[in-house]
């Protein structure tokens, strides 16, 4: 689905090869100004690679990139200061303070004097470590450096921010301080790309979904459009007796079973409705002469989406 409004960034056709391996594969989104996207998918599903073709900061094999109305030309291109990254890797200096290193960054945006310290001061403010400021960023915490990086991505005041799994390694007081920041964020209308491998980090921040795999948009849409997809139905759980590989790909063929997968101790099925449906594969277990000893069922989680989509978890990588 696209998105309403101007766009503000609108990818093309994108492709990246690294040799043989096709990293990204023909990619296509639009994002209008003042939404905030997800963009979701497991480890190497191409996330990383798309938003630093986006930034400029690595060149497509084919496709083009528009960004706040045109493509990108060079490093020093003005466009670059309207927009702000957010690495998955940390970009700081564990030698030097928390102030230091966002003066660098400011020296790269060619900031200084008051405005760099002003600057400075309020984005320390943003992600609650002012009263660090002076410390060295090598006695922080994880979620600190994350926070520190988070606001270094901030001090030029950018309208579209991309963030590339800023919660990845943070303990939950960090990752609750960066969700709240990305949501300020969104009120005071800025675009914010979000990249995550985490369904409820999309649901929480994101009003759209773009979900990646193997360099791939298998699904674009609004997360009410989702969440309506997935509303309808039950799944039930089967904890199995004993552990032995088995194959229960004949549930699929049911009436009424939308989605079958199976680990040797579990089985999940996705049925329309728990009266015609629990009874079809309780009958079809009977058949194959599978036993379990605890079931249970609930609502689908968004989570069931990509499984459907893409047949695998999320996070199997
Ligand atoms: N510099 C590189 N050289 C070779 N292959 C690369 C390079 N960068 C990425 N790749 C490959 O491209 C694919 C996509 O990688 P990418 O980092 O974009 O995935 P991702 O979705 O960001 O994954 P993750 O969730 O693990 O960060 C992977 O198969 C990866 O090995
Ligand atoms: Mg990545």
């Amino acid at each position: 689905m696209s998105p309403s409004g101007t766009p503000i960034l609108e990818v093309e056709n994108l492709v990246r090869l690294f040799g043989d391996r096709k990293a990204v594969g023909d990619v296509s989104f639009t994002v209008a100004a003042g939404e905030s996207v997800g963009l979701l998918g497991p480890n190497g599903a191409g996330k990383t690679t798309t938003l630093s073709i986006v930034c400029g900061l690595l060149r497509p094999t084919s496709g083009s990139v528009r960004i706040l109305g045109h493509a990108l030309r060079a490093d020093d291109d003005p466009a670059k200061a309207r927009f702000g990254l957010v690495p998955q890797e940390l970009a700081l200096m564990e030698a030097l303070s928390a102030r230091e290193n966002l003066a660098l960054c400011g020296a790269l945006y060619r900031m200084h004097g008051d405005a760099l310290a002003k600057a400075i001061q309020r984005a320390l403010e943003f992600v609650g470590l002012a009263d660090r400021a002076t410390d060295r960023v090598s006695t922080f915490s994880g979620g600190m450096k994350r926070r520190v990086n988070l606001a270094a991505a901030l001090l030029h005041d950018p309208e579209i921010l991309f963030l590339d799994e800023p919660t990845v390694g943070v303990d939950p007081q960090s990752r609750n301080a960066i969700f709240e920041n990305v949501e300020e964020l969104r009120r005071r209308g800025k675009t914010v790309i979000y990249t995550t491998h985490y369904m409820e980090e999309v649901e929480r921040l994101c009003d759209r979904v773009i979900i990646l795999d193997h360099g791939q948009v298998v699904s674009d849409d609004s997360l009410k459009a989702l969440k309506s997809r997935v509303s309808a139905g039950f799944e039930l759980r089967f904890e199995l007796d004993g552990a032995e590989p088995r194959d229960l790909s004949s549930l699929k063929g049911l009436a009424g079973v939308r989605q079958v997968s199976w680990t040797n101790t579990e089985l999940r099925v996705q049925v329309d409705s728990m009266e015609d449906g629990l009874e079809r594969v309780l009958a079809e277990l009977r058949r194959a002469g599978v036993h379990f000893h605890h079931l249970d069922s609930r609502r689908p989680s968004l989570e069931n989406i990509f499984l459907q989509l893409t047949g695998r978890n999320l996070r199997d990588g």
